[in-house]
């Protein structure tokens, strides 16, 4: 499903170019919940941007589905991730001027989706994560949490390969931060959906079945929380 090849990255900083990531290696099979967990500066968002094809890596191989998504042009990598992966962000990045469903329906709408369709998945989706009554407001009229629903049913309606989220719940107060983690291991436990997640929260690792640490761009841990602090 995934597999991350001896990936290292370079930041250039002028003429210096500062290690970020050092030779990362590790697969995630199909229906897997990860948290990827390390301090501030560690690489984490570095190394989800670069298996979300966001960015390119400076040396290794980053395969989805066994494709080399490093390897890909523009508008390979573009029609890729269009269909094969999702992305939750910490402060949700929905577009103001279009309603919830709108929101949710725009990966489909560059899919070339009719709209019949492609307003049934996402009232479907919006209904799953607990927004069935809210499709036709703005962003805006939400509250955060809610706002976090929306974008993992906009993450989530193309039935992506893999979702990859990072800090899902560092907006959110402690409450509505539980009812994000029950609502995407709800998603994975139903759908079987595949999910890497980036967290500084505890709670979130301790509750998926397998973490995987950062430490100064090294991989240092890879299993079962152990429950140590960090
Ligand atoms: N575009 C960039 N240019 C130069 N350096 C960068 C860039 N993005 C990140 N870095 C550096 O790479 C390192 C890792 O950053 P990254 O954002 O991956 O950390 P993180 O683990 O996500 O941290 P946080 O928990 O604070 O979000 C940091 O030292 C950061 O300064
Ligand atoms: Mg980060």
């Amino acid at each position: 499903m995934l597999a991350v090849n001896h990936l290292s990255h370079s930041f250039r900083n002028g003429t210096e170019d500062t290690p970020v990531l050092n030779q990362i290696h590790f697969d995630v099979g199909k229906g897997e919940m990860v948290a990827l967990l390390g301090s501030s500066g560690s690489g984490k968002s570095t190394l989800l941007n670069l298996m979300a094809g966001l960015m390119k890596p400076t040396t290794g191989s980053i395969l989805i589905n066994g494709s080399a998504i490093e390897k890909m042009n523009e508008n390979q990598l573009a029609e890729f991730r269009r269909s094969h992966i999702g992305f939750i962000f910490q402060s949700y990045e929905l577009i103001t001027h279009l309603t919830v469903r709108e929101n949710v329906e725009l990966p489909l709408v560059f899919q070339g989706m009719k709209p019949k369709l492609r307003r049934e998945k996402a009232m479907s989706l919006l209904t799953k994560v607990g927004l069935g009554e809210k499709t036709e407001m703005f962003p805006s009229q939400l509250s955060g949490g809610q706002q976090q629903r929306v974008s993992i049913a906009r993450s989530l309606v193309t039935m992506p390969t893999i979702v990859f989220a990072d800090e899902p719940t560092g907006n959110l107060d402690t409450k509505t931060e539980k009812e994000i983690i029950d609502l995407l291991i709800e998603l994975n436990e139903t759908l079987g959906l595949t999910f890497v997640i980036v967290t500084h929260e505890l709670e979130v690792a301790r509750r998926t079945q397998r973490v995987i640490q950062l430490r100064d761009g090294y991989l240092v841990e890879d299993g079962a929380w152990a429950g140590e602090d960090e």
